[in-house]
């Protein structure tokens, strides 16, 4: 069942470049609900990873389709009384998280009209909602979410692909080719210096900012490491004051509108003595001198940036989790699925 590999986890990390491709080819032009392409603003419910993926799309749906996106947490919106969107689109791989269902819920009581994102044919968001968009990522037995989370970021780019016309059909079709060459890439060292870590920083920022909250989740869930993600800017708005040697710090810091910034962020943080993992290009001499351990990730396109960067993480995550001998396809106390509020 697990096809020779040693947990599901990895399976699905390694069925990724097949998944993405799938994902983005579910949906096109002719598929794609009209009342999407016409809406004037859009707010996305979700959980966990899928609220990750969300976070994503709002970057990239703004930025490419000057269209306003909110995204919410599915826990939160049924409380909070907000102006409805024309639009809400909730992402849930399993289809049946009970949070992102009643946001979902709101909307139909409101007469907004609702997409659901899943991965699950007939689960109950299929039954709540207006349209349904399966992401065709097979089934996802690890409870780390790795493989959804990738077709969700394909079906989403697609979706601002097809809204927008500005991400090439050329670029997304390389997306599963740029995440064969992440899974090439050795971790070892990264490994060694997270292993023995008490607590990581994850830092970004733009796309990379939400890039590394996923990354963070994947790494407290399966290796128990205490891991937190923060806006690279934010840093020393406070948890400066936790930095030493004692703290790594894996961050993003690829050629883009936020690099020489993001390169002062981690000249900072080095002069703390923290040990800085970089996700960056592999010739970046800059970046090499400054950084402790460069992973690299040669893409130009951002959107194979956030691809490779995702499943970057996913990978340190589980072989982290595997060095310190972890359950991975079943971490302590958490379920595939949260059917209760
Ligand atoms: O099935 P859903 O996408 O609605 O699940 C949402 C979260 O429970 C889920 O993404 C969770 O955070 C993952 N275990 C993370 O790896």
């Amino acid at each position: 069942q697990k096809g020779g590999f040693p947990h599901f986890m990895l399976k699905e990390i390694y069925e990724q470049p097949e998944v993405i491709n799938r994902a983005i080819h579910s949906l096109s032009s002719d598929t794609l609900p009209r009342f999407l392409c016409d809406a004037k603003s859009i707010t996305v419910v979700a959980c966990g990873s899928s609220y990750h993926a969300g976070l994503i799309f709002r970057y990239l749906a703004e930025s490419s389709c000057g269209i306003p996106v909110r995204v919410e947490l599915g826990s939160e919106f049924k409380y909070c009384s907000v102006p409805l969107t024309d639009v809400i689109i909730g992402i849930s791989q399993s289809g049946e998280t009970a949070d992102t269902l009643s946001a979902i819920h709101k909307g139909n009581c409101n007469n907004v009209q609702t997409v659901a994102v899943t991965n699950v044919l007939n689960s109950s968001i299929t039954r709540y909602s207006d349209v349904t968009i399966l992401m065709q990522a097979g089934p996802e037995i690890s409870v780390a979410a790795t493989k959804s989370f990738t077709a969700q970021l394909g079906v989403l780019l697609q979706v601002v692909n097809l809204l927008s016309g500005r991400i090439s059909d050329e670029t997304l079709s390389h997306a599963g080719v740029a995440i064969e060459k992440v899974l090439l890439l050795n971790m070892e060292d990264a490994v060694t210096l997270c292993a023995r870590a008490q607590h990581i920083f994850y830092v970004g920022r733009g796309p990379f900012y939400p890039v590394m909250m996923e990354g963070a989740l994947k790494m407290k869930e399966i290796s128990y490491i205490h891991a937190e993600s923060y806006a690279a800017g934010e840093i020393k708005h406070g948890p400066f004051s936790l930095l030493s040697s004692e703290t790594p710090v894996v961050a993003i810091c690829l050629p883009g509108p936020s690099y020489a910034v993001m390169l002062g962020n981690l000249k900072e943080m080095k002069a703390r003595g923290t040990p800085i993992v970089a996700i960056g290009y592999g010739d970046d001499t800059e970046l090499s001198e400054l950084a402790d351990i460069v992973i690299p990730l040669d893409e130009e396109q951002l959107y194979l940036q956030i691809v490779g960067a995702t499943v970057i993480l996913q990978m340190l995550s589980y072989y982290t989790a595997s060095r310190l001998g972890r359950e991975i396809d079943k971490p302590r106390n958490l379920a595939k699925s949260v059917t209760v509020e």
